[in-house]
């Protein structure tokens, strides 16, 4: 029997994948490679087995992904396929909705056609939006302050909804922010374009492809003034996904549909995490703090203790962890897999 993971060769996916081989799992991928590279499925494979099974579909081709269910005998899934950017989501609302949301419609319909019951969703804590209290707990309210995090909320809720029909048992896993590598430095995070996220962006001042980072809002009401997330290593957080698929194939584990926050339980500002990587470069990362960015959320993070109890996981590495496996991927790979 098999694993299958769409979205496969992308950030998260593509740790994912290694994490499940690593735990003697038969791995299957399914990527459109819309928005990452075929140079992720080498690396994926360099680390895994040269002969790991990769199909190049779109997610929300039902047959496509009905015929990859069968052919490798495939009974559990890991669903990732997704954009994930914010500000692309703001600009194409429609394109959003219709991919992740089309993704998630077109894996759930081949799962039923083939009989296969066990999902876990590539969540986050987006759904929270802005939380008015912290940590949040998987029984926080939930509401999107962005076009990206609704189309979270949506696929949470068909599958929710499909669960209630029967025939799916699902985790819904959100996660906080994902950072790091592959400890070999050769599977890691390749934004296209100009990346939008906190540490492709200080990565990449630091060798030179950006000239200073700037630092999104210095008058939160935050002891430093920035605002705070739960970065967790991406080596974590695959791991988590390890721990869902063993939970779902526990005949005592969650039925039904179950959203599990993925995170440390533990904030960084987001010049605690500039000071801790200039501490792990070496040298000071160039950084000037500008005003806020539209759609932020102030402070968020985890209630991680329904992943301890459910999953039996919890994060185990440092920040400085993630930022040293992070800096050695970029120094590797400074202009991302195809460089
Ligand atoms: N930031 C900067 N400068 C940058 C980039 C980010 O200061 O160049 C700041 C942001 O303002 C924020 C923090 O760094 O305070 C983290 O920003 P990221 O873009 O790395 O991550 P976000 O928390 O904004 O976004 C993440 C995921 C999204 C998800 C969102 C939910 O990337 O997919 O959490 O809050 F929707």
């Amino acid at each position: 029997m098999a694993v299958l993971v769409t979205g496969g060769a992308g950030y998260i996916g593509s740790h994912t994948a290694v994490a499940l081989h690593d735990a003697g799992r038969q791995v299957v991928v399914l990527d459109d490679l819309s928005n990452s590279s075929p140079a992720a499925v080498d690396a994926l494979r360099s680390l895994t087995r040269p002969d790991l099974p990769f199909v190049e579909a779109d997610a929300a081709d039902v047959d496509s992904v009905g015929r990859t269910l069968a052919d490798h005998r495939v009974d559990e899934v890991v669903h990732f396929a997704a954009f994930k950017s914010v500000s692309g989501s703001i600009s194409d609302p429609e394109g959003y909705h219709r991919n992740n949301v089309g993704c998630t419609a077109g894996v759930v319909a081949a799962m039923r056609a083939h009989g296969v019951s066990r999902l876990v969703f590539s969540s986050s804590c987006t759904v929270y939006g802005e939380p008015n209290h912290v940590p949040v707990t998987e029984a926080s309210p939930i509401g999107a302050t962005n076009p990206y995090g609704a189309t979270k909320i949506a696929c949470e809720e068909l599958l929710a909804a499909e669960a209630d029909v029967g025939g799916l048992d699902v985790l819904l896993l959100r996660y906080f922010n994902p950072v790091g590598s592959h400890p070999s430095g050769d599977l890691g995070e390749d934004p296209q374009g100009v990346p939008d996220n906190l540490v492709p962006y200080l990565m990449q001042v630091a060798v030179g492809r950006q000239e200073r980072l700037a630092v999104f809002g210095g008058d939160y009401d935050t002891p430093d003034g920035s605002a705070i997330r739960d970065y967790l290593h991406v080596m974590d957080l695959a791991e988590g996904h390890v721990a869902a698929l063993n939970a779902l194939a526990d005949g005592d584990g969650p039925t039904g549909c179950t959203a599990v926050n993925l995170g440390t339980g533990t904030g960084y500002s987001v010049l605690d995490v500039v000071a801790a990587a200039s501490r792990v470069i070496g040298q000071p990362v160039p950084h000037e703090v500008v005003g806020r960015r539209a759609g932020d959320i102030e402070r968020i993070w985890a209630d991680p203790a329904l992943a301890i109890d459910l999953l039996g996981w919890r994060a185990t590495r440092s920040l400085d962890e993630m930022l040293v496996d992070h800096w050695r991927w970029q120094q590797r790979h400074p202009n991302g897999y195809e460089a």
